[in-house]
């Protein structure tokens, strides 16, 4: 669901983690009248010098006069708040978090909840019974074309929906603040650092349980030239996954991280009984091809789902993190249910981490050899 119009009152952010992701929720937060940021927490001194010019160039010269913390627990002691963004490295979220689950604050949390199953079933376990809501970042639901997609496929407009295809052929990994993002063990692999946005889809889109999971994927041409401190890059630059489901729609994610000069960056492709939906981004054509007996002509339709200028000059996800910030306050105003729990969250994390197994292992993995 879009939310398009948003009363938001007064709502006061703290950012934690102030790198990449965080310089984009600034310039989110600057579109919704009433939303600013009261404080910043990141150890590495030159984030925050980032953050205050994002704020500077955002919001206006005093909005960067705002206090900054090393840490969650010091900056709990003195800051006043409504809500708070964790957009630090994957491999620190548990930790990060646990002190903000013992506030009122409406927590959104990046993708991917966690690195591990442990970590993420943990989180899902403390969020209950808090009166703040808690939100995964799976931003790629609120792309309006994906928005539409979804909802096409909810409305029936597939029939029943039977197969569903999502690919993903962009640039490689973007640097990160120290690097982190070139080990598995510190992103829980790109199956779950990357992909749980594409599994997070599926589930959202199929509305079924995943039974088993088979990834064919490596390491096989970016990074591979990159060295630190005698350790090469082992994240997954391309991959096939097949995810069966209970109610026997299969998807397939086919990832591919050296193809910056694609047309589109993601297409998905849903086909039930009874017609083939595709949409593709940037371009936002949605195409809608109902089944015809054979040498009958075609009745295909075809929509262009726009964005808004200054909503995509405002971030690198077509849309998706401003229309899901809207939808976070709606949410966090008590207007509109959570979208994306601490559940979803974990259930994206077990499907990563079942196709990190999968490619190492080379074997379908069944989601019930993670339970326990
Ligand atoms: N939704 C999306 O599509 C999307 C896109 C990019 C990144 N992300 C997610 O956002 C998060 C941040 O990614 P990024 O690209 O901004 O990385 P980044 O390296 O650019 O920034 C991370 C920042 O967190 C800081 N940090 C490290 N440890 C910390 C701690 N314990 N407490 C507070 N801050 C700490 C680092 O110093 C750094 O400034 C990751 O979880 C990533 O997966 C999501």
């Amino acid at each position: 669901m879009i939310v398009t119009t948003i009363k938001c009152g007064i709502m006061r952010f703290i950012l934690v983690g102030t790198g990449l992701m965080a310089q984009e929720h600034i310039r989110n937060l600057a579109l919704v009248p009433g939303a600013r940021v009261v404080a910043l927490v990141d150890p590495e001194p030159c984030s925050i010098t980032w953050a205050r010019e994002s704020l500077r160039n955002s919001f206006g010269e005093k909005a960067a006069d705002i206090p900054a913390y090393a840490d969650v627990p010091s900056m709990l002691a003195t800051t006043e708040a409504d809500a708070v963004i964790v957009a630090s490295p994957n491999y620190t979220h548990h930790d990060v978090i646990l002190p903000l689950l013992e506030t009122d604050l409406h927590i959104l949390c990046e993708k991917p909840l966690c690195t591990t199953i442990p970590d993420a079933t943990d989180i899902v376990a403390r969020t209950k019974g808090r009166k703040g809501i808690f939100w995964v970042g799976m931003e790629y639901r609120f792309m309006p074309p994906v928005s539409r997609f979804i909802s096409d496929v909810h409305e029936g407009k597939t029939g029943i929906l039977r197969r569903l295809a999502l690919h993903e052929h962009r640039f490689p990994f973007l640097r990160k603040v120290g690097d982190w993002n070139r080990f598995n063990h510190n992103t829980g692999g790109t199956m779950v650092e990357k992909c749980c946005h594409f599994f997070d889809l599926m589930t959202c889109i199929v509305q079924a349980s995943p039974v088993r999971v088979f990834c064919s994927g490596a390491a096989d041409v970016n990074h591979l030239d990159e060295n630190y401190d005698g350790q090469v890059p082992d994240i997954i630059d391309n991959s096939y996954t097949i995810v069966d489901f209970d109610n026997g729609v299969r998807a397939m994610l086919d990832l591919c991280m050296f193809a910056e000069g694609a047309e589109e960056q993601e297409q998905l492709v849903a086909i039930g009984d009874r017609a083939k939906l595709e949409v593709g981004i940037p371009s936002g054509i949605k195409i809608l091809s109902p089944r015809v007996p054979v040498g009958e002509p075609k009745a295909v339709t075809r929509e262009v789902i726009e964005v808004r200028e200054d909503v995509l000059a405002a971030g690198h996800h077509h849309g998706a993190t401003y229309y899901q910030l809207l939808a976070f306050l709606e949410a966090a105003a008590g207007r509109a249910p959570v979208q994306v729990t601490a559940e979803d969250g974990l259930l994206a994390v077990k499907i990563g981490t079942a196709a990190e197994i999968s490619a190492r292992e080379k074997r379908v993995v069944r989601l019930s050899e993670l339970e326990g």
